[in-house]
């Protein structure tokens, strides 16, 4: 392949260098077109552009491949445990047993929040969503780690990872307990990870809270394949806040925000709501319709990358279905959603725009099963995600070559005209 590519427009010609990956596509360097050409490239959705060099996570969504720092996603779902990825993600390799035990203490001894924090769940209607709670909590957490502005320190940036992995499950079982009146629960430094958040989402005063093995690895499970996803919408969001030097919860919460749209995280909601919509298999013919018919689209299913099947949503639907096992639950929205999936898959409209389930197809009726509310589903999805968000917003500062994000346009508006007063106008 050579390293560099030429482009000509009239009589004028311009190299572009062509830096390689280690695997996967190489990206044409347009960093000094503008100023060679006085033209800037174009492209809305970044559908064919590289927004930075990353060695965090790998797709290729030809062949339905996820890498993350080179382990596949479906031996770290069968093999390793969320805290484990998050050390992964976070600092490039696997850790040693002494690595672990370190790292899971930090992120143990880092659960609990600010006990003054909790009154700001109290001026949400009860009824709020709890995406519109977790985006307000995590952007106000920002007011109580005045140290973790400085992010050109490594170690203020380290403390805020550990920080933010460590708080959101404690937030976002608080958002739920919230929503549905109960007290909020303390975490618990003698549990895991996952038993801590589901004690704090299900345990009630009253009574103990015995954990469920199969439920706790279901959780961890669906953390690991929720963890990190290239440069994704929400991730793209925190790279670009985090550019300007923000606070790092300041540009998580960001990075919530976005995740909540129907597009993007919001669908493993939207998903569910569409099963639940056709209701029976019966209904399926006339609902693909309407999708045909592009009356709506097809909720979790689709990719921007993955034009195969998501490697998350085969795992995910092993889970899915090891859970409603474990819980006995017998959810006439699994048949729907198999059928739906098999007609999907044989119609040429699908076949044709490679359109496949996604990690959102199955989430929502696992996520159901296990006792979560649908309006709950994004928000696991962003406690999940934090550690690629934050991983990737670390290795941002980490780039030498960093610089505040600031893309150009196509201007197509009105050229320079005087200002007109009223008599005039019209
Ligand atoms: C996530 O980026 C990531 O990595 C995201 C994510 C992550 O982990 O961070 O993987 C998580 O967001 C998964 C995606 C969840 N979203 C959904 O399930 C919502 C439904 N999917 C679509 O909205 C859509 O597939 C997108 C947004 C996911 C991708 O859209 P693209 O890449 O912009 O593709 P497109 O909209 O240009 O679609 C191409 C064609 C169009 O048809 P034509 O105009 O060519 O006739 O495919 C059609 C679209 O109408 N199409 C669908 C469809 N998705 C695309 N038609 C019906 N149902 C769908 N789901």
């Amino acid at each position: 392949m050579t390293d560099k590519a030429t482009l000509t427009i009239g009589d004028k010609s311009y190299d572009l260098p062509i830096l390689k990956g280690s695997t996967g596509p190489d990206v044409v360097d347009v960093r000094k077109f503008y100023g060679d050409s006085d033209l800037f490239t174009f492209d809305p959705g970044f559908t064919s552009t590289a927004s930075c060099e990353s060695k965090i996570t790998y797709i290729d969504g030809d062949a339905g491949i996820l890498l993350h720092r080179g382990y596949p996603i479906d031996q770290l779902a069968e093999k390793s445990s969320f805290l484990e990825v998050c050390h992964l993600l976070l600092n490039g390799e696997l850790p040693t047993a002494e690595e672990f035990a370190k790292f899971e203490h930090n992120i143990t001894y880092h659960t609990m929040l600010h006990a003054q924090f909790d009154s700001f769940f109290q001026g949400f209607r009860r009824d709020a969503h709890p995406m519109a709670i977790m985006t307000g909590a995590v952007g106000a957490l920002s007011a109580f780690y005045a140290d973790s502005l400085n992010v050109d320190d490594p170690k203020q940036r380290e403390i805020s990872a550990h920080r933010l992995i460590a708080k959101m499950p404690t937030i976002a079982a608080r958002a739920f307990q919230y929503s549905v009146g109960r007290p909020f629960v303390t975490p618990r430094n003698e549990l895991s990870y996952s038993e801590n958040f589901l004690r704090m989402c299900f345990s009630v005063p009253a009574e103990d809270w015995v954990p469920n093995p199969v439920l706790t690895r279901a959780m961890d499970r669906i953390f690991i394949l929720h963890a990190d996803h290239e440069q994704n919408a929400s991730t793209s969001t925190v790279r670009l806040a985090g550019s300007s030097g923000a606070h790092p919860f300041a540009c998580i919460a960001a990075g919530i925000a976005c995740l909540w749209g129907p597009s993007h995280g919001g669908a493993n909601q939207e998903a569910l709501e569409m099963l639940e919509e056709i209701g029976t298999v019966e209904n399926i013919p006339a609902y693909v319709q309407g999708v045909k018919d592009k009356k709506y689209k097809l909720m979790g299913f689709g990719h921007r990358v993955y034009k195969n099947f998501d490697p998350r949503a085969k795992v995910m639907q092993k889970t899915c279905y090891e859970v409603l096992e474990q819980l006995g639950i017998n959810d006439p929205l699994l048949e729907v959603a198999m059928e739906l999936e098999k007609v999907a898959l044989s119609d040429p409209y699908f076949i044709d725009r490679k359109l496949y389930p996604n990690i959102d197809f199955y989430s929502g009726i696992t996520l159901r099963a296990m006792g979560f509310p649908t309006n709950m589903f994004t928000v696991l999805f962003a406690l999940a995600r934090t550690v690629g968000w934050i991983s990737q917003w670390k290795e941002m500062f980490e780039d030498p070559s960093r610089k505040i994000g600031r893309p150009r346009q196509l201007y197509t508006g009105a050229t320079q005209r005087d200002y007109a007063p009223f008599e005039n106008r019209g």
